[in-house]
């Protein structure tokens, strides 16, 4: 990530941080050595760490704490990862480049990714378990999260195996899409910093109408980079998505208007968070740089 244009998001540091207790919580998993190979490989080779900011900046936005942010944004980073090491399977997107390396069944086998990511997935619910200090919390994290992912499989399916009656329009199928195959995590990021804070309903209920609205947003913005960035930029195959007759923003309607669909969005995610004053000025500024960012 660029960090001269989040001037007031310490970003490097906060990745690391989640990074250090990622790198913590495997070590002291009980795993065969290759699966702990694959999995340090796929989650801490790299990424953006935009769902664990997520999850602390909405922690803080409601007078919550770095720590207390912690285990849900190392949760978050698992399953995100755990999605992509399944998207990129031959039978999925087929992808052979990710995070600029090559993707974990190119680098181990097919059998290890998928086996790596049903782990991924088990162990972000062990580490909301045994790492929330307070059970009921960590019960509804984990419940909050859990339908979060069954979501974002949903949106994997309607992106993969569509099946929508004849009568949706192309609009309608491609909110459907992006709104569960990537808004659910990023929503679910925003819910669970500020749960992991104690907030009340009227905040919540902010932070989740800001998610929903980057969490949308995000996936305009992935579908803009697909065709307009290089894959060495990226870190992963540009061009995708046209090759494999994806439904996408640009396609549907275009680069220009899918342009000004993502500042629709970004104002709509700025108004959300109106009654939270400065508290939530990181959230307006993450919003910005992930409307403008080009990988
Ligand atoms: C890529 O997510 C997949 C989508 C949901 C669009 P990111 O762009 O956050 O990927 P990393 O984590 O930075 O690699
Ligand atoms: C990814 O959508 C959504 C999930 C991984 C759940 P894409 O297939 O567009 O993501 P990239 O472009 O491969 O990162
Ligand atoms: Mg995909
Ligand atoms: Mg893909
Ligand atoms: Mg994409």
């Amino acid at each position: 990530m660029d960090t001269r244009e989040m001037a007031q998001i310490p970003l490097a540091q906060a990745a690391a941080e989640v990074e250090a207790y990622l790198a913590e919580w495997l070590a002291g998993r009980a795993l065969p050595e290759n699966l702990r190979a694959a999995i340090r490989y796929a989650v801490l080779g790299g990424g953006k760490r935009v769902r664990p900011l997520l999850v602390r900046l909405s922690c803080e936005a409601v007078g919550g704490s770095r720590s207390q942010a912690l285990p849900a944004a190392a949760a978050m980073e698992l399953v995100h990862t755990f999605s992509l090491v399944h998207d990129d399977l031959p039978a999925m997107d087929d992808d052979d480049l990710r995070r600029g390396r090559p993707t974990l069944h190119r680098q181990t086998s097919e059998a290890m990714a998928i086996l790596a990511g049903d782990a991924m997935l088990a162990l972000a619910f062990e580490l909301l378990a045994n790492r929330v200090p307070s059970p009921g919390l960590a019960g509804s994290l984990c419940a909050e999260l859990a339908v979060a992912t069954d979501d974002m499989i949903a949106g994997q399916v309607y992106d993969t195996l569509p099946d929508f009656p004849e009568s949706t329009p192309p609009l309608v199928r491609l909110q459907t899409i992006h709104r569960h195959k990537t808004g659910a995590l990023i929503r679910c990021a925003c819910r669970l910093g500020a749960l992991s804070a104690g907030a009340s309903d009227g905040r919540l209920h902010c932070i989740t109408a800001y998610g929903e609205a980057i969490g949308l947003m995000f996936q305009v913005v992935d579908d803009l980079l697909d065709v307009t960035q290089t894959s060495e930029h990226l870190g992963k195959t540009a061009r995708k998505d046209a090759e494999q007759g994806k439904l996408t923003y640009p396609a549907v309607l275009g680069v220009d208007a899918s342009r000004r669909e993502v500042e629709r969005l970004h104002d709509e995610a700025c108004r959300a968070l109106e009654s939270l004053g400065s508290d939530a000025t990181p959230l307006r500024e993450l919003s910005a740089w992930l409307a403008k960012r080009t990988r």
